[in-house]
């Protein structure tokens, strides 16, 4: 953890409001400034102290708060658990800058679980606050290891962005022209450069977590999370109750004091409201999911009041993988398998899935026995699971695998050739720095671009997910799986059949 809480940091709201108080207060209320000031300016010289103090301390503190990139502003929010929950967040982010007409900053992808939520139905949850740090740290972890890969290097959002449906800058230069710093420093052999690096975005973190201010003009922190909103667009009257709200039981045995409301996002942080001026607006996490004839976090299903939104929330439904990616399981599925094959997904290893192996290996030899009773032999079928090959023997896998008169086997490995040579084909493409909806952004992206990463990101999932969506004679996956979920909406979309698309 980067950041303290429990700090507590000069508010200048606070000192606005309490400024006509005895003279005393004031008095005291200067003396504590002048404190905090030279608890962050030990080098200050005391003679030129004047007695905006705090006002000056701020301004020093956070000299990015007053740029405004040609008026633009941005959107942030907190990003968090395993890829697919990740992608349905950035579903949501695009959904939200484009309401809110905001230029949304695009995260890196998280490591698988590095960042957790908790329990909306529980109401059982890290705070906007908690979750903006967490984020925060993980992601100077992945530069400061050189693992940073964006989520617009995997997924393709280059036509929403042409359509003008949303704007999008990378995290990375966003960072660097708010905070003023150089990313690049990542790259550097000076052995003090990253220290330093990691020091001055440790100050930008604490500033976009929103920690240390919460000032009209520069950073707008949403405290709302799914304990308390439903967020909604123009649907049904603003501030009713959600139909879903902690029980008598929950609310005594927990001390729970919330109480869900549904409320229009447009009209709570759009124009006109409190964090409109500001130049950043930060989310926390924007995990929804439906529960109980409700949504989670989330309901905007539908805008029949704004054409453009309503075509929006139809073009996310799905957003493709980039091209490299898609070419490189086409390629597997007609160059490798040459053959109609089956895709089996299984997930047996992490969490609630390793306790269902019967459940999940059933639903597998159904499919298989009804293929075998219909078609001929060998049955070819592509295998993407979380149990490693070495475990596979004295299961339904293992018998599979050794069962060649009767199927034919695929899978893909990380060391593979496509595998490896199609994370370099990312790594080279970097997409994620191409677009520039903020002027002067592609000057920042081409300095972070020339230091990239030497770790190669982890695609072997993405090109499973591909191979899959390929299989003519159907899917096998794990029931309640979100990266079966996904398979399901390719194949819906027939994203395998569509023409290949050039990776330039
Ligand atoms: C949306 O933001 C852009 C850029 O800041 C601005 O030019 C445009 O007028 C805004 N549109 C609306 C409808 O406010
Ligand atoms: C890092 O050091 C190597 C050799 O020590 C040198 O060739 C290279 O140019 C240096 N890179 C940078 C960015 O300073
Ligand atoms: C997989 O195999 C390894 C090494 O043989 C063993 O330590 C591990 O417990 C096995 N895992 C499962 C889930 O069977």
């Amino acid at each position: 953890m980067f950041f303290n809480l429990n700090r507590t940091i000069a508010n200048p709201k606070q000192w606005n409001k309490k400024k006509r108080r005895s003279p005393l207060f004031v008095l005291s209320i200067f003396l504590i400034s002048l404190l905090f000031f030279f608890f962050f300016f030990p080098n200050y010289t005391i003679f030129s102290t004047s007695s905006k103090t705090a006002n000056i301390a701020l301004s020093q503190k956070y000299p990015h708060c007053e740029t405004r990139f040609h008026g633009e502003k941005f959107l942030w929010y907190a990003p968090h658990s395993g890829f697919s929950n990740q992608l349905s967040e950035l579903k949501n982010a695009i959904l939200m800058a484009s309401i809110l007409n905001r230029t949304l900053i695009v995260p890196p992808i998280l490591d698988h679980h590095a960042v957790a939520l908790g329990s909306c139905p529980k109401f059982r949850v890290q705070s906007p606050k908690e979750i903006r740090i967490s984020v925060w740290d993980h992601i100077v972890e992945l530069l400061r290891s050189r693992r940073y890969a964006s989520m617009a290097d995997i997924i393709d959002i280059s036509s929403l962005l042409s359509s003008s449906l949303v704007r999008a800058i990378d995290f990375r230069v966003f960072v660097s022209l708010w905070c003023g710093l150089n990313i690049d420093l990542v790259c550097s052999n000076e052995s003090n450069a990253l220290p330093s690096l990691v020091d001055s975005l440790k100050q930008c973190g604490s500033l976009l977590s929103g920690i240390d201010v919460n000032t009209d003009r520069c950073l707008f922190a949403v405290d709302e999370d799914c304990r308390s909103t439903v967020w909604t667009y123009q649907n049904g009257v603003d501030g009713t109750l959600d139909s879903f709200q902690p029980d008598e039981q929950l609310k005594k045995k927990k001390k729970i004091p919330y109480v869900r409301r549904r409320r229009d996002v447009y009209k709570a942080l759009g124009p006109g409201s409190e964090a409109d001026p500001a130049t950043v607006l930060a989310f926390g996490s924007l995990f929804t999911s439906p529960y109980k004839g409700t949504e989670l976090y989330i309901d905007i299903q539908k805008a029949p009041g704004d054409p453009r939104i309503d075509s929006l929330i139809s073009k996310i439904e799905f957003l493709p993988f980039v091209p490299e990616i898609i070419n490189s399981g086409k390629q597997f599925a007609t160059q490798t398998i040459k053959a109609p094959f089956l895709c089996a997904q299984l997930r047996l290893l992490d969490g609630q899935f390793k306790n269902h192996w019967k459940a999940t290996f059933l639903g597998l030899r159904q499919k298989l026995d009804s293929l075998r009773q219909a078609g001929s032999q060998p049955i070819h079928f592509f295998l993407m699971t979380d149990l490693p090959r070495g475990n596979w023997t004295g299961n339904y896998l293992g018998d599979l695998a050794r069962d060649s008169a009767n199927f034919k086997l695929y899978f893909l490995q990380e060391e593979d050739h496509l595998v490896m040579n199609t994370a370099k084909k990312l790594t080279l493409a970097g997409r994620g720095l191409r677009f520039e909806s903020v002027p002067g952004s592609l000057d920042a992206a081409a300095k972070v671009k020339h230091c990239s990463p030497d770790i190669l990101p982890d695609v072997l999932l993405y090109i499973e997910e591909t191979v899959c969506s390929c299989a003519s004679l159907g899917f096998v996956g794990t029931a309640g799986s979100t990266i079966a979920q996904s398979i399901e909406v390719m194949r819906k979309f027939g994203l395998c059949s569509s023409p290949a698309r050039a990776a330039f």
